[in-house]
């Protein structure tokens, strides 16, 4: 048995990683072209509704106007929750919010940039003066969360949060039977 062994593949450790390196620039690039196209898309096609509201005037009249914050039961069941975040508090500091049903924020900042925030959820959005920041969740279960401001807006930044109270639904609807608006600021 002479001449005729296969020589050993010395290369095939280098061609592995060649391919494995491949690999990785493979995905690098199908992720830079990735966030092109989403880049591209998102500027070229704007949000259908981009809402305002004239910061200098929330006070004044509208949607954010004081006596409509806080917390009503719409025709449909669901919940609308209005707020402001403004230079160092959130109107109201106390959300209130019943379990089990689709809760819809409606935000807006009076003066800076706050941002928005309920702990053990996925809110969290940012308070930009000029617009309206909406989304809508469901809480699954009663409790008490925290509402911090989360985007540095000045010296007092730290101290600005607000609470916000989830409650038993027929609890909500007994209390939202004969009042507009609701919140548990004391
Ligand atoms: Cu408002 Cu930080």
């Amino acid at each position: 048995m002479s001449g005729t062994a296969i020589p050993p593949n010395d290369d095939s450790a280098e061609r592995i990683e060649r391919r494995w390196a491949m690999v990785a620039v493979a995905i690098v690039v199908i992720m830079v072209v990735m966030a092109v196209i989403g880049g591209v898309h998102q500027a070229v096609m704007p949000q259908s509704h981009v809402e305002t509201a004239d910061p200098r005037r929330l006070h004044l009249g509208g949607e954010f106007i004081e006596s409509n914050l806080g917390s009503t039961v719409e025709p449909d069941g669901s919940v609308t929750v209005r707020a402001i975040g403004q230079q160092y508090s959130f109107t109201p500091d106390c959300i209130l919010a019943p379990a089990g049903v689709p809760v819809t924020f409606r935000m807006t900042s009076a003066d800076v940039i706050h941002g928005f925030l309920i702990t053990d959820t996925n809110i969290n959005l940012m308070l930009v003066p000029g617009y309206i920041s909406t989304i809508t969740a469901r809480f699954d279960t009663p409790g008490e969360r925290h509402m911090p401001c989360h985007e540095f807006c000045g010296v007092g930044h730290e101290g600005m949060w607000a609470r916000v109270k989830i409650i038993d639904k027929a609890e909500f609807d007994r209390m939202a039977a004969d009042r507009r608006r609701l919140s548990c600021v004391e």
